[in-house]
């Protein structure tokens, strides 16, 4: 049987509206109430460096008050791992992070990490996290990955969702190898990074992505759609897709 699909919701940018004007609307803990009543697995936050959009007490109030897992985005550092050791969350992701970047720009380069990613990884498994790492769809970024003993990686789709259409078939090929690649080498998959409606389809057939991580899209066609109804349109296309 193909195994369920979990659809973890990335709230970060209701609160990058909140922050625009400095007061505490719209919620991120309100919105990450609404995406998992309309049908998501999970909510993602990631706690950046700079606090430009979640602040610690948000995640403290995720992991408090909602009772889907909270999928922790966090760069391996002292501080971020400290965090975590505290609040726990079920799942962490570990990300590259640069000040100056807009977004989560690429996938973590496992091979030229530092040595606290190893502690990163082994201080958060000893705290009960399942530790995940996203990366490219590399076969030596994987090994990589699994040698530090991560239990997961997400692939960075990126390149595939926001590269030009007629690229999109040899992206996803380039995937499919880091899906199979990271399989052998036990690890679970899960892919994120730009997906929309048009592009989560292709990812969700496949059995052995186990979860997939949505943000700003799904956030930004809220303001047209409404929150909830956004979200069970992404999971009614997965589910489409997975059961095709
Ligand atoms: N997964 C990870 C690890 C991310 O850092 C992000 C945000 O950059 C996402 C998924 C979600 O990407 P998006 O907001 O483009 O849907």
């Amino acid at each position: 049987m193909t195994p369920h699909l979990d659809f973890s919701v990335n709230v970060d940018h209701v609160a990058t509206l909140r922050n625009a004007r400095g007061g505490s609307f719209p919620c991120p803990v309100e919105a990450a109430r609404v995406v998992v009543d309309a049908g998501a697995d999970g909510v993602t936050l990631h706690l950046r460096e700079d606090r430009r959009h979640i602040r610690d007490r948000d995640v403290e109030r995720v992991r408090a008050e909602i009772a889907a897992p909270l999928n922790f985005e966090m760069a391996a550092t002292e501080e971020m791992v400290a965090f975590a050791e505290r609040i726990r969350p079920p799942y962490c992701c570990l990300v590259p992070e640069k000040r100056a970047e807009l977004t989560t720009e690429g996938g973590l380069d496992v091979l030229r990490a530092s040595p606290f990613l190893a502690e990163a990884v082994q201080r958060l498994r000893a705290a009960d996290v399942r530790v995940s790492i996203f990366i490219e769809a590399d076969p030596a970024q994987i090994q990589a990955a699994a040698a530090l003993g991560a239990q997961a990686i997400e692939l960075h789709t990126g390149r595939y969702a926001e590269g030009p259409v007629e690229d999109r078939a040899a992206q996803l090929a380039r995937l499919k190898s880091g899906v199979a690649a990271a399989k052998a080498a036990g690890l679970l998959v899960h892919a994120g990074h730009g997906l929309t409606y048009d592009t989560v389809g292709a990812l969700a057939a496949w059995p052995d992505v186990t979860e997939v991580s949505i943000g700003h899209f799904l956030i930004s066609q809220s303001v047209f759609e409404g929150l909830g109804a956004t979200v069970r349109r992404f999971r009614a296309i997965m589910d489409a897709a997975r059961n095709a």
